[in-house]
């Protein structure tokens, strides 16, 4: 299957087995917002729960804030929203459709990568073992002309966006003869700045009503927070806060399914630390968040890190850890090393001083930041995608399971009658009524075992446990592996620390803590 129909495969999932609906519906949907179903939700609580305990709970000096979605609006001209926080907009004029130009020309280069791999792929297939990839890379005329091409684009466009020059922005789409996918066209409008923020009137009275802004990213309500957080907690830099929550974005282009959303959701931390050694955190902070996604277990050749090519206003080092979608590698969390821009900003603009005093330098200085910032929903995305699979069983069968890693799953444990009769409800219902309390688990007697196992199987639950005959008498159930589909019989009073083990989240947080 390739990646395109992969893909569709696991939207459809998703919305059949209860995990993400198209937001309203019934009314044709609202683009690129989305809904978080029964089996959604708990995923994203998972994994919600999994950052904020490795984050406050794994680190003293880390707290938690979660501020308000409005902020007031001087907040949005401080930080640079209101003038810079725009995208270049390109349209076709015959097919109408808007795109973003910057990922127009992105997608061109990524094309130029897919044609480096299939040389690679290529000559590895026909030297065999004794392919030296670097030295092929090195040498081939083909790979040396693409890697050429592609440089130059890169040079072109990153001095082009630096020098805010976006008639230069249109030539070069013009020149690389990109087509609108729709149309086929290359008749391009102006490249146009437009600003992401959606706005709206606060208080009643048209006169009085002042202009806010859902906010664009939840940083904001951090860093002037901070003073505040820092004296009522007594902390000592360095320190962080973390915080998660809804942000808004009116995204130009909107697709992916929840890839790229205009409501989506944030899970931020900003580190406050001495000026000068922002640098070493801002490294610590790299490993320190690939290892969380690793410990994941989806598989570490899933990530990689990308250096982005234009740094931020903001920021003085900035790195993306990208994943492996099916549509390809693409940004998941942003680490940035963003000075002293936003505290100095909001001292200029609110004419409050935000220093820090250091009692062990014995002076007041405004902190440096390095910042951490996740997409919940693309985590979602990435947990789905790596976990989907279409699996031929022996006998001509076959099941979708998500192999979604047990402690993120959102329902644990099935507890299964295995018929409706002869008082195994009623065992499996004590059973169910001992071990809720530990875990979010379900209970489930319609249908065939068989039937159950591969519903379960569907929504990612890691064990089943059925109550059989002889449960009645030895005390004893069958715990079915839903990776390996292995059967175990355990004992009841052991059931309670058997599953802990297996789906509990202190042995992942172990790991990286
Ligand atoms: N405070 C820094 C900041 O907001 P960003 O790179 O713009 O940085 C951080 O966003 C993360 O938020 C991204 O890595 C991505 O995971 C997520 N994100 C950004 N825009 C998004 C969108 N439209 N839909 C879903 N997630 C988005």
């Amino acid at each position: 299957m390739n990646n395109e129909d992969l893909f569709k495969n696991i939207i459809g999932h998703s919305k059949e087995y209860g995990f993400i609906f198209q937001s309203s519906e019934i009314y044709d949907g609202l683009s690129a917002a989305y809904d978080y179903a029964q089996m959604g939700v708990e995923l994203k609580k998972n994994i919600r729960d999994y950052w904020w305990k490795a984050m406050v709970q794994l680190n003293e000096n880390i707290v938690g804030l979660d501020a308000a979605i409005f902020m007031h609006p001087t907040t949005w001209k401080a930080s640079g929203h209101v003038d810079a926080f725009n995208d270049p907009l390109i349209d076709n004029k015959d097919s109408k459709k808007r795109y973003r130009a910057d990922v127009l020309i992105e997608e061109y280069m990524a094309k130029i990568d897919q044609k480096i791999l299939k040389e690679v792929v290529k000559a590895a297939k026909r030297f065999g073992e004794s392919f030296d990839e670097d030295q092929f890379m090195a040498t081939n005329p083909n790979v040396l002309r693409n890697v050429e091409k592609k440089e130059e684009i890169r040079k072109r466009f990153v001095e082009a966006l630096e020098n805010d020059d976006l008639a230069d922005v249109r030539q070069l789409i013009i020149d690389l003869e990109i087509a609108c996918p729709i149309s086929g066209s290359k008749n391009w409008t102006e490249v146009r700045q437009f600003n992401l923020m959606f706005a709206t009137e606060m208080g009643a009275m048209a006169e009085g009503a002042s202009t806010v802004y859902l906010r664009p990213e939840t940083a904001q309500g951090i860093f002037v927070n901070y003073l505040n957080v820092q004296k009522t907690g007594r902390m000592k830099i360095p320190f962080g806060i973390a915080q998660t929550g809804k942000a808004f974005r009116n995204e130009i282009v909107a697709r992916q399914f929840i890839f790229r959303m205009r409501e989506f959701e944030q899970m931020e931390m900003q580190f406050f630390v001495k000026p000068g050694t922002e640098l070493d955190w801002f490294e610590k902070w790299k490993e320190k968040r690939l290892a969380w996604h690793e410990a994941m277990g989806l598989g570490n050749e899933k990530y990689r890190f990308h250096a982005h090519d234009k740094l931020a206003h903001y920021a003085n080092a900035a790195f993306d850890i990208e994943f492996d979608f099916p549509f390809g590698f693409k940004e998941l969390e942003g680490i940035h090393s963003r000075t002293d821009f936003d505290l100095t900003q909001h001292e200029k603009f609110s004419g409050k001083k935000l220093q820090y005093f250091d009692p062990e330098e014995n002076k007041s200085y405004v902190p440096y930041v390095v910042e951490t910032s996740i997409g919940l929903d693309r985590t979602v995305l990435a947990v789905l995608s790596a976990s989907y699979q279409e699996e031929e069983l022996e006998g001509g069968t076959s099941r979708v399971v998500l192999k979604i890693p047990p402690f993120l799953a959102p329902v644990k444990l099935a507890i299964l009658p295995l018929v409706k009769k002869d008082g195994l409800p009623e065992k499996a219902m004590e059973i169910f009524n001992q071990l809720r309390f530990d875990h979010n688990i379900i209970y489930e007697e319609k249908d065939s075992i068989g039937k159950r196992y591969r519903r379960q199987d569907a929504i990612g639950t890691p064990y089943c446990i059925t109550i059989d005959h002889d449960t009645l008498t030895d005390n004893a159930v069958t715990l079915r592996d839903r990776d390996t589909m292995q059967q175990e019989r355990v004992p009841i009073e052991k059931l309670s620390q058997i599953v802990e083990e297996k789906v509990g989240i202190k042995k992942v947080l172990e790991s990286i803590g």
